[in-house]
Parts: structure tokens; sequence; C-alpha cells
């Protein structure tokens, strides 16, 4: 407990980034048109937009699908030999765009390069009978990029070079809302530059931290620390692998993603136990906890709404911080690499990230990693 720091207050300097959310998360992956179904089905994703040789898009497919505020974008190369296609070689399917929306994105991009962020997409204006939107982006940690997304001036479905995509199957939303926040790994020793790269380069503040002292197992550990912009609305937590008696979690992320990356999106909820049963009834594969970390949970928690019961069932975890509590339950990785995972969240007044279940949670992901002989 102890080692956990919290910030100072936050200055009251105007944000030379200021950001309305997460736009989309786009992900590269082997068959786009497998993992829309996939997202539609087993999370209740409605087809949203569609890009591709049809419209005029020649090297790529992107399926766009939506769930409230909720956008992923699903993208595949068509041939070899191209960045995306080497991306998928390297790292298997994950995320490579976390894109950010803002009022002004030839502004952003000017704040953060000037700040010392590297260029990935200097800003460019997309039109079409729907209006304009511009994009501009730069480096993150890996082979990730922020794309900075300017759409007060677009009525369209997602983008230009998108048109509308209407389908005959759409299964129902599962009650997913929108992005709670995204977690990366980075490699040894270099969390502390990632830290200094979100407040330098796009004004985030370091709001929590965890030392190897919270966040450690028999076995391993690792550090985190929680980045935030200036209004709440994103938050990038980094962790960074620490020595332990074995490998750790994100040692075992970094071998397999082959670098930095995105290690988890955690996806808030208003209603966990509904959620997390339908996901469960769809396919989704979740973590599971012993159920001894229900037997005295409630004297570690105090009062909550739920019932018990459901919660031990599906394997939701529960912490309280000061304001409230919260409740979540994290997937098995959603590809056959041990990367990529999703968080299902429900905050209920807590602004924190679960430090009372990171042991529960870090001992059932190393019966995993033990599973694949990674440990
Ligand atoms: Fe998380």
């Amino acid at each position: 407990m102890s080692n956990t720091l919290t910030a100072a207050a936050p200055t009251t300097q105007t944000d030379f980034l200021p950001l309305e959310g997460t736009d989309y998360v786009e992900f590269y992956v082997g068959n786009a048109k497998q993992a829309a179904h996939f997202y539609k089905t087993a999370f209740g994703f409605q087809s949203l937009a569609y890009a591709g040789p049809e419209t005029g898009v020649k090297d790529r497919a992107s399926y766009a699908i939506r769930q409230n505020k909720l956008t992923f974008v699903l993208t595949t190369p068509l041939r070899a030999g191209n960045p995306i296609a080497d991306h998928i070689y390297k790292h298997g399917d994950g995320v490579k765009v976390l894109a950010l929306r803002v009022q002004d994105a030839t502004k952003a991009w000017q704040e953060t390069t000037s700040r010392g962020g590297k260029s990935y997409m200097e800003p460019t204006r997309l039109t079409d009978e729907s209006g304009e939107v511009v994009l501009s982006g730069i480096h993150t940690y890996g082979d990730t990029v922020h794309v900075f997304v300017e759409r007060k001036n677009y009525t369209g479905a997602f983008m230009p070079g998108f048109k509308e995509w209407k389908t005959v199957y759409n299964p129902t939303d599962t009650g997913l809302q929108y992005v709670d926040h995204c977690v990366g790994n980075v490699g040894w020793n270099q969390m502390n530059k990632w830290v200094g790269f979100y407040e330098e380069v796009l004004g985030f503040r370091n709001i929590l931290s965890f030392d190897d002292n919270d966040i450690s197992t028999e076995y391993s550990a690792l550090m985190s620390k929680v980045m935030s912009n200036g209004n709440g609305f994103v938050k990038f937590p980094i962790n960074e692998p620490a020595e332990g008696r074995k490998k750790s979690q994100v040692e075992e992320y970094l071998e397999f993603y082959d670098g930095e990356g995105c290690q988890h999106v955690a996806l808030a909820t208003n209603n966990i136990v509904e959620t997390v049963t339908t996901l469960r009834d769809r396919g989704v594969e979740f973590l599971k906890v012993p159920t001894t970390y229900y037997d005295d949970l409630l004297d570690r928690v105090g009062h909550i709404d739920e019932d018990l019961e459901p919660l031990k069932e599906l394997g939701i975890l529960v912490d309280r911080d000061d304001e409230g509590y919260l409740l979540q339950i994290f997937t098995r990785p959603v590809e056959d690499r041990p990367t990529l995972f999703f968080e299902i969240i429900q905050r209920k007044g807590a602004k924190s990230f679960g430090k009372g279940n990171f042991k529960a949670l870090f001992e059932a992901i190393e019966r995993e990693q033990e599973l694949r002989g990674n440990l």
C-alpha cells in the first residue's frame, strides 16, 4: 500500500492537446472478414463501414464495427510485402492504432511533433459527399501509433474511403459502452522513457504508480504507471517487467509480440454481470481466479450492490478505493499468441485499476503461462 504513489493535484496550465476521448482502435489482423465476424458474434459489435478495393482502397480491407461509443477497425493487407503485412508477420494480430478524437488534428500534430513526437502521418484532409475528416498521427511504443481524428465536419458512417456496411447478420450488443483505458507493455527499463513521452509530448500526467512490491507473486513481478490526459477521458497505463524468480507475464508478451505493444484494452459496461454472462455464452473465454477469492471478498471491499453468487460463478473481481468500487474481469488472449486480451470493467465510483486484484489475477495468468511452458 505504501508503495502506491498518487499524483499531486492537476496544475491549471492550459491543455495543449485537448482530447475528446478514444475515436477508434484499429487492429491489424490476418483475416479482417473473419475477425469482424468474431467481434460481432462474440462481443456484440454492429456492422458500420467497409473500405477495400470496392471503395477505391487497393492495398487492404478494413471493417469498422461499433457498439455504443466503441469503434473497432479490423484491417488486413491484400498482398505481402507492405507495412501491414510486415506488422502481422512480426506481431501476429494486434493493435496498430489508438486513435484519439480532437477538434483540430493539424494543431494536435503540430503541438506533439514540436515537443519531440515522431510523425506517423502529417495532417491529411479526406473528403467525400458527407464532409471532411482530418487525420494526423505520431508514433508511440513499439510499432503502435496514435492517430488524431478531427471529424467535426463529417456526417458519414465512419470516414472518407469507407462506405456504410450493411449486413443481414446483426447480433445484439452485449452492453459494452466505451474504452476505459488501453495498456501498453514496454521493455526492460523503458517505462520512464514512455512516461516522459506521454508527459512531454502529449501533456499527460502520471496519476498512479505501482512498483514490484505492489505487483508481485511468488514467481514474477511487474511495474506499472498510469498516464492520464487533462480531462481524464484517455488513460494509458504502461507496464514494464520486473525481476522475479520466473518469467514475468510482460516478458512473455514482449517475446511473443516480438516487441512492445498494446497488452489490453479495457471496455466499460454499466452491468458487468449481464455483459459477462452474454460474452461467456457467446464464446468469450475469461481468466478464472480460485473460488477462495470470494471467501473473504466482502470483508475486503465492504458492501457492494451485486449478489456474490453471479460474481463467483462468472469469476468477476471486485476492488475498492477511496471513491467507490469497481468490478472487472479479463479475457484470455484473443489470438493464439499470448499477447492482446480485453478487460471488462464496471466502475461504481472507483477511478483506480483494481490493485487489490493484482495478485489473484497474476497468479491466474501464471497458471496459464505455466500451461504454455512460458513461466
Ligand atoms: Fe486494465
